[in-house]
C-alpha cells in the first residue's frame, strides 16, 4: 500500500461540495484525501489525491476505500452504515460513529431517538397509507407535512399537505420512500449550532446561526444569529444536549425552530459538516471542515475565536438547466471582505448548490446587503 507510506489518507464517502472543503481543510492539515462518489470528477475528486468512482451505499466500493484509508468519515447520508459499522468493527477510526448514522439516516428513527432523549422535537407519526394521512390530517389539523424517511435534502423529500385533497398528490411526489407526517410549526426564526466532539470527548460549538430557506432550501445564513441572549442559551444547550445523546466524534450540524411562543425545537440533525457552517471558512480561526479533520485523525479541537464581530453566507443556486459557466466571481469579491466559493459541478440545474459567497463585517446587516449585492454579480 504505498499511499499509505507517508501521509496519513483520510477516506471520505461522498464527493461533493461538502467532500470538496473537507479536502481543502485535510491537505492544510497535511493528510491524503481519497474519496467515492458516482460521479467521475466529483467536486471533491477534482482536488483530492484520488476518487474511486462508486455509489455510496456499494459495498464492494466502500471497502475499496478502506483498504486504502487510514481513517473515514463520510459527507452524506446515505452512506452504507451497514459497511460502515464492519469496517469500524475490524478495527479503522469511522466518523461519526455508524451507528449514529444508522439512527439519523431514518428520519422518523431521528425523531424518535430525538424524544427518547427528551430532545423537544415537532410532533409526528408514522404514515403508511393514504388512511394514515387522513387521519393524521384530523389529528395535526392542515396544513401539515409528509416527509420522506429516507434520502431526503434540501426540501426534496418534503412536501406540505393543505387539505386531505393533496395527500394524493404529495405521495406521488414521495413515492420514492416511506413517510412520516410532522405537525406544521409556526416559527419566528431557523436557527442552527455546528458542534463538534473530539475523542478526549471535548465539545466544542459554533455561535448559533440564523438561517434562511427559500423553498425549503439554506438561502442565507447570518452568524451569529440576531436573537435574544436568552434563547441563544437555550439553542446551545439543545445542542449540547443532542450531542450528549449521539455517539461518535466530528462535526453535527443541528437544525432547530424557534417558535412563535419562544421554544426551542430541534427539526433535524446532520452527522456532519452543513450548510450552515460554511461561513466559519472565513469567519474563524479554524473551521468546521478543520475541526471535523483534527476531530476524526483523533487530534484535538480548536478553541474558536471569531476573525470579524459578523458573517453572512449566502448559496449560489443554479437557475438553469445546463454545462456550468461561472462569471462575475472576481467583480463579486471586489465589494471587499468577501469570498466566492465554486464548487466545480459540472452541471448546473435549478436550484443545485453550485457554491456559496462569504461576507464578513462589523454589521450584520450591510453584511447581508453586500451578498445580496455580490450575489447579484454572479452566474453560473
Ligand atoms: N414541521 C415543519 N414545520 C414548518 N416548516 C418545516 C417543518 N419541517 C421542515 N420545514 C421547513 O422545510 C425545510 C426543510 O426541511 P427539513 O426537514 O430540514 O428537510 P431537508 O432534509 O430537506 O433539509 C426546513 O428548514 C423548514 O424551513
Ligand atoms: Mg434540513
Amino acid at each position: 500500500m504505498d499511499q499509505k507510506k507517508n501521509k496519513k489518507i483520510i477516506g471520505i464517502v461522498g464527493g461533493g461540495q461538502l467532500g470538496r472543503m473537507l479536502t481543502q481543510a485535510g491537505h492544510k492539515l497535511g493528510f491524503k484525501i481519497i474519496v467515492l462518489d458516482p460521479t467521475p470528477n466529483s467536486p471533491a475528486g477534482q482536488i483530492a489525491d484520488r476518487q474511486i468512482v462508486g455509489d455510496f451505499k456499494d459495498r464492494e466500493k466502500i471497502l475499496e476505500l478502506a483498504s486504502v484509508s487510514d481513517f473515514m468519515t463520510f459527507e452524506i447520508e446515505s452512506a452504507d452504515n451497514e459497511t460502515l459499522q464492519k469496517i469500524k468493527d475490524s478495527g479503522m477510526p469511522v466518523n461519526p460513529n455508524p451507528e449514529t448514522l444508522r439512527i439519523i439516516k431514518d428520519k422518523f428513527k431521528q425523531k424518535a431517538f430525538l424524544q427518547e432523549h427528551n430532545i423537544p422535537v415537532a410532533p409526528f407519526a408514522l404514515v403508511g397509507s393514504m388512511d394514515d394521512a387522513l387521519k393524521q390530517g384530523e389529528i395535526f389539523s392542515y396544513p401539515y407535512l409528509l416527509k420522506a424517511r429516507f434520502d431526503a435534502y434540501d426540501g426534496r423529500g418534503n412536501c406540505v399537505v393543505n387539505s386531505k385533497k393533496e395527500i394524493e398528490s404529495a405521495f406521488q411526489k414521495l413515492s420514492q420512500s416511506p413517510l412520516y407526517a410532522e405537525k406544521f410549526i409556526k416559527f419566528k426564526k431557523e436557527l442552527a449550532v455546528v458542534s463538534a466532539r473530539d475523542v478526549y470527548g471535548r465539545i466544542v460549538s459554533f455561535p448559533v446561526v440564523e438561517t434562511i430557506h427559500k423553498n425549503n432550501i439554506c438561502h442565507i445564513v447570518k452568524s451569529p444569529a440576531p436573537i435574544e441572549k436568552e434563547t441563544r442559551e437555550k439553542a446551545e444547550g439543545m445542542a449540547n444536549k443532542v450531542l450528549d445523546a449521539l455517539r461518535g466524534v466530528g462535526v453535527f450540524g443541528i437544525e432547530m425552530f424557534l417558535t412563535t411562543d419562544g421554544e426551542i425545537l430541534v427539526n433535524e440533525i446532520a452527522p456532519r459538516v452543513h450548510n450552515s457552517g460554511h461561513h466559519t471558512i472565513e469567519a474563524f480561526n479554524a473551521s468546521q471542515f478543520e475541526q471535523h479533520i483534527r476531530a476524526i485523525t483523533g487530534m484535538h479541537l480548536l478553541d474558536l475565536e471569531p476573525l470579524s464581530k459578523h458573517a453572512v453566507m449566502i448559496n449560489i443556486l443554479g437557475e438553469r438547466e445546463s454545462e456550468a459557466e461561472p462569471k462575475g466571481i472576481e467583480e463579486a469579491e471586489s465589494l471587499g471582505y468577501t469570498k466566492a466559493h465554486i464548487y466545480g459541478k459540472v452541471k448546473t440545474k435549478v436550484e443545485r448548490k453550485m457554491g456559496h459567497i462569504t461576507v464578513l463585517s462589523d454589521n450584520l446587516d450591510e453584511a447581508e446587503a453586500k451578498a445580496v449585492e455580490a450575489r447579484k454579480k454572479i452566474s453560473i
